[in-house]
């Protein structure tokens, strides 16, 4: 009696157990599978290794309020989710890493770029995870947060007026020298003070003297590597290999078409050109600020005008008030690009847009984001509903309260917005 009582005691007990654990197995899959259960790191399968790893990869979301005004599937790649903030992350990986392999950086060399912003603070705040250091050339005009951002994360700036592309002391050509100035010190074993004063001499009118500037190149310099985003194919090559199949896989292939504004296009290029590879079919687009070239080129063959082109005059810092976007000159990156047209925006449409994807969507997006919004509506309306149309989200609005999100400099060109739905681009 007593043995059949344990015995049945131990088939109750191993009963009940079977039952907690099914419960708790099935809990556990139902809530691991919708994502919303956290892991403890030890039980993680596939922990990101280091702020690197943490680069790409990023969601892509259904942006609501343009699929359903416009009938199309409209998605955007949260690029402003990467841990420098934008799209940027990428390429500095890509460029660094391309130049450590090839041996054109050595380990703990500096980088050196001339860059608007994202770029360089990508640079900057990559630089440290491959023990490299970062100096950035910025024109003066670019809003005062970035070059702040850039220096609380290590990097040395300077801050140069801004000049023509083929004028020596263009922001990108200082870049250029400093790198070349970097490797004179390393391959000679100089330390700073003995480079003949070069590091203090003028830059564009402004002495660049003083601690701040010549610390850049510090005692035993390892030399330095001109990221060049604009030439340097490995920016090309971080869409080409990375967005592009994401965006791809994201979307099990199916999707209709592409659409982006163009900087330096790497991202433009690479992710057209993955795309076309990959189904033909899938077309994709270039949407235009004012002030740039590439519109023309993508539809009629010819860049600019005689009197525009890129180092004939001083680009007009108020062409436009988007950022990072636009050229007037052909870069290697760009000439990747597969494109099947290209749309003009405006600058009032890219600031209506912003405000009406906060309003509506909770997306607080930087003006090159909202551009290319503007340039997914676009497309919807060329190529009809019923079709998926993917957008870069590059960064987000927190690194433009001075100028997009400032009232004070918005009024001043007559761009304060008013709009209430998507009528600036005759949505009703
Ligand atoms: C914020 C931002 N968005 C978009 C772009 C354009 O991307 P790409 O250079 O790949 O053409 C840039 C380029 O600098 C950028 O800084």
């Amino acid at each position: 009696m007593a043995r059949v009582r344990s015995t049945g005691a131990v088939v109750a007990a191993v009963s009940v157990s079977v039952t907690v654990l099914s419960l708790f197995l099935s809990n556990f899959k139902s809530k691991s599978s919708s994502k919303r259960i956290k892991l403890p790191f030890s039980l993680l399968k596939n922990p990101r290794s280091g702020l690197v790893d943490a680069i790409g990869n990023t969601p892509l979301i259904r942006i609501n309020s343009l699929s359903d005004a416009t009938g199309c599937e409209i998605l955007g790649k949260c690029e402003f989710l990467n841990p420098g903030g934008s799209v940027k992350d990428r390429v500095a990986v890509k460029i660094i890493e391309e130049a450590l392999e090839s041996g054109c950086l050595a380990p703990g060399g500096v980088v050196t770029e001339g860059s608007a912003g994202s770029t360089a603070i990508s640079l900057a705040t990559v630089a440290p995870a491959y023990g490299c250091k970062c100096h950035v050339v910025i024109p003066d005009d670019v809003a005062i947060e970035k070059s702040q951002i850039l220096e609380a994360l290590g990097a040395t700036v300077e801050r140069v007026r801004p000049v023509s592309i083929i004028h020596r002391d263009h922001y990108v050509n200082i870049a250029k020298r400093r790198a070349s100035e970097a490797n004179e010190l390393a391959s000679k074993h100089l330390e700073p003070e003995q480079m003949n004063g070069k590091v203090l001499d003028q830059i564009n009118g402004y002495r660049s003297g003083g601690e701040k500037e010549s610390s850049f190149f510090l005692r035993n310099c390892k030399g330095g590597f001109f990221a060049d985003q604009f030439e340097n194919l490995a920016n090309f090559r971080a869409h080409y290999e990375g967005t592009g199949p994401e965006i791809w896989e994201q979307t099990g292939g199916k999707l209709d078409a592409f659409v982006a504004a163009a900087g330096t296009g790497g991202t433009v290029a690479g992710v057209s050109k993955f795309l076309q590879e990959k189904n033909p079919k899938v077309k994709s687009f270039l949407i235009d600020p004012p002030g740039s070239g590439l519109f023309n080129k993508v539809t009629r063959g010819v860049m600019y005008t005689r009197e525009e082109a890129e180092g004939r005059r001083l680009k007009n810092p108020f062409d436009t008030v988007t950022e990072g976007i636009g050229i007037n000159r052909l870069t290697q990156n760009f000439m990747n690009a597969k494109l099947d047209g290209a749309f003009r925006g405006t600058d009032i449409e890219a600031v209506e847009m912003s405000r009406y994807l906060l309003k509506n969507d909770g997306l607080f997006l930087g003006s090159s984001s909202a551009m290319n919004c503007v340039g997914a509506v676009r497309v919807a309306q060329s190529i009809g509903p019923g079709h998926t149309i993917v957008t870069i989200l590059c960064d987000s609005g927190m690194r433009h309260l001075s100028k997009f999100y400032s009232a004070e400099y918005l009024s001043q060109f007559g761009l304060m917005p008013t709009a209430s739905g998507l009528e600036f681009l005759g949505v009703q």
